[in-house]
């Protein structure tokens, strides 16, 4: 009896290892989960009408963490998120940036520099390379709630960039470099075909 439950512990720990190694995909397998991810990455394009319906301060905070989880230089992290949900509010930013499809928005998310956390001399720039990594997570993310999304240019234009500190009360040392337009889209949009293999070269120029 005691054999029999040795041999059974045994063979149901192998059984639990080969499971294991089962569940690791190679690097290169097309998973469903691959499949899904790319898929999100390839289907998103800008959306600028929107339906009335809001969206839950649940989605939005997770959308933010996606935001957030964006790589930065030296790992600073050297932003600030400003979620604005109010019609006054989205109305006021959308006087100020006409190009921010804001009239028929649910809600933005303002992505911004701290330069008070920005990498010192020369690396101080990087802030913008991590802040439009965190806006682009905030696009796939959107997208991948079934919601349209477009980013909104802000910084460096100086006929934008003022308006829109002024009216959220942006601190001097802030600077709004993206609004992130959000909601539930009017209609389906197409995404545009970007792939150029002429643009793209193997080991050398
Ligand atoms: C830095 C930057 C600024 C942008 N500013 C605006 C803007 O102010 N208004 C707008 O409608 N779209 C804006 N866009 C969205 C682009 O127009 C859009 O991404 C581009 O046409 C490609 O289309 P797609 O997003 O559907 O792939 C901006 C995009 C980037 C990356």
């Amino acid at each position: 009896m005691n054999l029999f439950k040795t041999l059974a512990a045994v063979f149901a720990g192998i059984s639990l290892l080969a499971s294991c190694s089962d569940s690791k995909p190679s690097p290169e397998a097309a998973s469903d989960n691959t499949q899904a991810v790319i898929n999100n990455i390839m289907t998103r394009t800008s959306v600028r009408q929107f339906t009335s319906q809001t969206i839950g301060k649940d989605t939005l905070e997770t959308i933010v963490k996606a935001g957030m989880a964006a790589p930065t230089a030296v790992n600073a992290q050297p932003w600030a998120f400003i979620v604005v949900t109010e019609r006054e509010m989205l109305d006021s930013i959308a006087n100020v940036h006409p190009w921010s499809n804001l009239k028929t928005a649910a809600a933005a998310i303002v992505v911004c520099g701290d330069m008070e956390k920005k990498l010192e001399g020369m690396a101080g720039d990087y802030w913008i390379q991590d802040c439009s990594a965190a806006s682009e997570n905030i696009l796939l993310a959107a997208h991948a709630y079934g919601l349209g999304a477009v980013w909104c240019g802000v910084y460096p234009n100086p006929e934008i960039l003022p308006g829109v500190k002024r009216v959220l009360g942006i601190p001097s040392t802030i600077t709004p470099l993206s609004v992130i337009t959000l909601g539930h889209p009017a209609q389906s949009s197409e995404p545009k075909d970007k792939w150029k293999p002429e643009n793209v070269h193997y080991q050398r120029w």
